[in-house]
């Protein structure tokens, strides 16, 4: 088996590598092969593979040689390359990060812990595309699985508070640049306790809507602020991303019958781990501590934070849950609009769960 990474080095790819590291998923690889755009003949990372040199990604010959590719190297990249591969008649495993296949009927879109029987059953079909799903609707699941995975959904209302890693590593440069300029601006006034707070909110108020603001990545400021869109505008009021929440979320469960997901997606100052506060309607009036159970008991990461103020604050924030593979839901309880109608609130690291962790799992479900 010939294993073949492009993408390596940009953000998602590099937690990747390190998730690999840490799981020796290495040492399951008969043989590793490195690619790049850029550094065609530069020295390939070293994980003890024999190939050290890095070879051409835009080069179709070298890539058909491989049995699986693993790409993190963006939508870009798999729309110029993938077809030409497969149309030169090559048949080994696409694994992607990327967004642009997912969608297609020869496409599995990979959450093991949720879907691993509409795994199983594409690899019995000869299915060789495998296409990590967008990063809010996976850690929904991971949260939610044991009321999805049960039928139990019959919609789900999903309002979204995403960290920058979503948007890029220069998005991220761009939040902290943003929350330092902020503090610049009026370091001297805190710097003073008897400093006025409605002077310094004027001025921070000022920068905020100034040229000065660092905002070239995301086009306004997102610290001191929030973005209430994310992705494309599909021209019917939906973004893009509230979109796929519909249509990943049935695609990743092969749903037979469809569970509407909507919702709202909305950017604030986070680093990396999405929230969503979550309103579902359940097809039955479940006790919260069965629901409860049914959520725990789903897959090894998911975790039941008890709804209440403590544990709340400590266990379900971006803070507490940020570079671990840990997805905390919590915020339980039922609506006052009826005993089907429940809350819940999750947090989960984008850059994992979200994007690399289920590559590399499903790198290591066809090595067998
Ligand atoms: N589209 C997501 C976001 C990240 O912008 O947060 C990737 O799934």
């Amino acid at each position: 088996m010939k294993v073949g990474f492009v993408g390596w080095r940009g953000m998602v790819g590099s937690v990747l590598m390190q998730r690999m590291r840490e799981e020796n998923d290495f040492a399951h690889i008969p043989q590793a092969f490195f690619f790049t755009t850029s550094n065609v003949g530069g020295a390939a990372p070293d994980f003890g593979q024999d190939e050290k040199t890095l070879l051409d990604a835009n080069d179709v010959a070298r890539l058909a040689e491989m049995d699986i590719i693993v790409t993190c190297q963006g939508g870009d990249y798999t729309k110029s390359v993938f077809r030409p591969l497969r149309e030169s008649g090559w048949q080994g495993y696409w694994i992607d990060a990327a967004s642009s296949l997912r969608m297609d009927d020869d496409a599995v879109i990979i959450l093991d812990p949720v879907n691993r029987h509409v795994i199983d059953a594409g690899l019995q079909n000869g299915i060789k595309n495998y296409i990590g799903g967008n990063c809010t609707v996976s850690l929904m699941l991971m949260a939610l699985g044991g009321l999805f995975q049960n039928g139990l959904v019959e919609w789900a209302s999903s309002m979204t508070y995403q960290a920058a890693s979503g948007a890029g590593a220069k998005n991220m440069r761009e939040l902290l640049c943003g929350m330092g300029a902020i503090h610049q601006t009026v370091a001297a006034e805190l710097a003073d306790p008897a400093g006025a707070i409605l002077e310094i909110d004027r001025k921070v108020a000022d920068f905020l809507r100034s040229d000065e603001y660092p905002k070239q990545h995301f086009g306004v400021p997102l610290a001191g602020s929030l973005i209430p869109w994310i992705d494309a505008d599909l021209g019917n009021g939906q973004s893009k991303e509230e979109w796929k929440g519909g249509v990943e979320t049935n695609k990743i469960l092969a749903s037979k019958q469809e569970v509407v997901v909507e919702g709202l997606c909305i950017r604030t100052g986070a680093m990396r781990c999405h929230s969503q506060a979550i309103t579902l309607k359940l097809k039955q009036d479940l006790p919260v501590n069965e629901i409860e159970s049914l959520l725990a008991g789903a897959n090894d990461w998911v975790k039941v934070v008890p709804n209440n103020k403590e544990a709340s604050m400590h266990e379900l924030t971006p803070a507490a849950v940020t570079g671990t593979l840990t997805v905390p839901v919590g915020r339980i309880r039922k609506l006052a609009m009826g005993g089907e109608y429940i809350s819940a609130f999750t947090v989960g690291d984008q850059l994992l769960w979200g994007a690399a962790e289920p590559l590399r799992r499903m790198l290591r479900i066809i090595l067998g």
